[in-house]
């Protein structure tokens, strides 16, 4: 399966990604990296890694639809079967995700329900939780509220900082992304009726 990553930043997903397509843990291939931001270390990943890469810069455009308009088309011409968010930090319009819809993922780094939005480690410190995580989820409509697919979680300790929290959750989205982009180029998961599927059972 053609496989077409979007990032704003870092890329340790993104990498990961590539890595397990490289190794064939994914039965795909990263056929192209989009960034919306040209300073985003991602970017210069893809290139050691020697995928194809852009930017498509949301701030040389006036609005969030033709912003989305542009990046679809960029996507479009790579002609994949499936798009992944690995930290994408822009909100898609309703007609961006309906276009892809059951075909595009994200990962967030908390146990969702929990924590959509924003400073996601921080919100689990502040708030003394025990155990936090990351969930791989079909992107719909609604932010970071899409059918979760698979979470991982991870100790919180008592003097743990937002860096200490961020490193232990990227390790796990480290290993269950690749394995969810891997159910989806196989086919074995799916999106109905803003429900997942896997192997045709809902999750
Ligand atoms: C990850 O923690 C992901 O859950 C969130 O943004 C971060 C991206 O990290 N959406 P990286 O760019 O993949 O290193």
């Amino acid at each position: 399966k053609r496989i077409v990553i979007l990032v704003s930043g870092n890329g340790s997903n993104a990498r990961a990604i590539i890595d397990s397509c490289m190794t064939q843990a994914i039965n795909g291939s990263v056929v192209k990296l989009i960034s919306n931001v040209q300073s985003a270390h991602a970017l210069e990943m893809a290139a050691q890694a020697n995928i194809p890469s852009t930017c498509i810069d949301h701030k040389t455009f006036h609005d969030r639809d033709s912003f989305d308009i542009a990046l679809s088309q960029e996507i479009d011409s790579a002609k994949p079967d499936i798009i992944v968010l690995a930290g994408f930090m822009r909100i898609l319009s309703d007609a961006f995700v309906a276009k892809y819809l059951g075909r595009l993922l994200n990962i967030h780094p908390s146990l969702l329900p929990k924590y959509t939005g924003l400073r996601t480690h921080q919100r689990a410190i502040d708030n003394e939780d025990s155990e936090h995580g990351t969930s791989v989820h079909f992107v719909t409509p609604e932010l970071d509220g899409g059918p979760v697919v698979l979470q991982a979680k991870v100790p919180v300790f008592e003097n743990d900082t937002v860096d200490d929290l961020a490193s232990r959750v990227l390790v796990q989205e480290h290993k269950i992304y690749p394995l969810v982009v891997n159910w989806l180029c196989n086919g074995r998961i799916a999106l109905n009726n803003k429900k997942a599927f896997f192997d045709g059972q809902e999750l």
